[in-house]
């Protein structure tokens, strides 16, 4: 039986003192690559390639979102546009409830009682990241549901103090997300007070036709487009259900069949591709985006001669790199990775950084269409389409809530429930009105602030508006 000698490996029978063998490195952080296993019977070979990872040089220079103290000379981060809508589409109904007038018309009594702290409750609101401030996944966190109460109007004053969701998820229906967050917070989440990663990327309806949307829970990202007014919108299921060939290694049930739209993509021009939520089959969406990317102004099957000439664009929704679920360890990966994965796979193809968009937070056009619903809910809940001047921005992630909320002028709470788990404050995006161990505290600090340090987290019913000033009888 042949027998092959250390030599056939290119491998000295007996290293040189000193030498570095991954036996010789188990379980040394500076040393070479352990070797999991000390079974006898193998020969260590000396790798050819590095042991350190070569994606840095694959990956565009600006795929971490820069700090606040980075960005502090520019703030249009990546030096592009990204076009939002003039103003966001709001129900045709109040979405306002009014559950019960007699109650109503007693806080408007209190109200005019205390025209000076109601003037300032009316100069206030709050914009809330929903994972890590508001819930982990499908789980409320329990202080965020006495927040949302005392700003539904469980305060001394019955006020109604408005708030927005802004929030980084996203994948399907603004509709279906809001149900589900009702449910989940155990009260009214309207879509005129909701914006996910997705939404002001409503506005390329009108500039781009034929899309390849990425991303979320079986083929909802498919209604999220159309709603959003594109004409043609194709799903990866689309591709896979005409030629299941295009993806190797996919993933793709008897369901996805009865879903998918297939037709002739070999006819098919794509205007652009846009990545909506987490991808929920990574090599299947790897590839297609690659595909088009690499085509011949997004014509499948074909292959670009000059990979920037005739490139169509794509666009991520967000660019967050972790995020915290109901996993009890760390946070999970989420679509910031995905994308470094597609920018460090482009740059290997092609030697050419990839030119992409991201929105979400802390892009300034994310912000800037916040103020547009803010607007539009403190018209729904006050009757006056204006911004308030004290806006606070509670988030758990400093490198997108808190950085964005900086930029953009805000007050900004960092909470502990989340991705930052750190000391004092972060100190890359420290969050100018501090850092709460939860949601329902910096919401009670702000407001403390803003409507006087004795403000009432309680509505009476029994008050007496005309005593109500003295504090006689409010309740704790
Ligand atoms: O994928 C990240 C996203 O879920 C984060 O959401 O609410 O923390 O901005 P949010
Ligand atoms: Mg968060």
């Amino acid at each position: 039986m042949p027998r092959f000698e250390d030599a056939d490996f290119a491998v000295d029978a007996a290293p040189a003192p000193g030498a570095r063998s991954p036996r010789d490195a188990r379980g040394s952080a500076a040393g070479s690559l352990p070797i999991p296993s000390d079974a006898g019977n193998t020969v260590e070979i000396p790798a050819t390639r590095s042991s350190i990872s070569d994606a840095a040089q694959y990956m565009h220079n600006l795929s971490f979102a820069p700090s606040s103290r980075d960005r502090r000379a520019s703030r249009n981060s990546f030096g592009t546009s990204l076009p939002i809508p003039r103003s966001p589409r709001v129900s045709r109904l109040s979405s306002v409830v009014h559950a019960d007038v007699s109650r109503d018309i007693l806080a408007s009594q209190v109200q005019d009682v205390n025209k000076e702290k109601t003037a300032a409750a009316k100069n206030m609101a709050f914009a809330f990241d929903i994972d890590g401030v508001l819930a982990h996944g499908n789980e409320a966190i329990e202080e965020a549901k006495e927040a949302l109460a005392i700003l539904n109007g469980d305060n001394e004053l019955g006020i109604k103090i408005p708030y927005i969701l802004l929030t980084n998820g996203g994948g399907k229906p603004e509709e279906e997300r809001c149900a589900q967050l009702t449910e989940v917070l155990g009260c009214p989440i309207s879509t005129d007070q909701f914006i996910q990663s997705h939404t002001p990327m409503q506005a390329l309806a009108e500039y781009y036709d034929t899309v390849l949307v990425c991303g979320g829970e079986g083929q909802k990202i498919r209604k999220v487009a159309e709603n959003y007014g594109f004409k043609n919108v194709v799903h990866p299921k689309d591709i896979l259900a005409w030629d299941p060939t295009v993806s190797p290694w996919r993933s793709f049930s008897e369901e996805d069949r009865l879903e998918a739209k297939p037709r002739d993509f070999s006819k098919v021009k794509f205007d652009a591709i846009l990545v909506f939520a987490d991808s929920r089959d990574y090599a299947t969406d790897m590839q297609l985006i690659m595909d088009l990317l690499l085509a011949d102004d997004g014509k499948m099957l074909t292959r670009s001669v000059d990979p920037v000439a005739n490139r169509i664009p794509v666009y991520f929704s967000q660019g967050d790199l972790v995020f915290p679920t109901d996993h009890k360890g760390p946070p999970r990966l989420t679509q910031g990775l995905f994308r470094i994965s597609i920018e460090a796979q482009y740059k290997a193809l092609t030697g050419v950084d990839l030119e992409r968009v991201v929105y979400g937070k802390p892009e300034r056009a994310t912000y800037t269409y916040a103020d547009e619903v803010l607007k539009a809910w403190m018209e729904q809940l006050h009757n006056e389409a204006r911004l308030p001047e004290n806006v606070y921005m509670v988030g758990d992630n400093p490198a997108s809530d808190i950085c964005g909320g900086n930029m953009h002028g805000w007050n900004t709470c960092l909470v502990r429930t989340g991705v930052f788990q750190g000391g004092d404050n972060d100190e890359s995006n420290p969050a100018n009105f501090g850092v709460f161990p939860h949601v329902l505290e910096a919401v009670k600090t702000a407001l403390r602030k803003e409507l006087g340090q004795d403000f009432k987290f309680k509505w009476n019913p029994k008050v007496n508006p005309v005593t109500h000033g003295d504090g006689a009888s409010a309740v704790e």
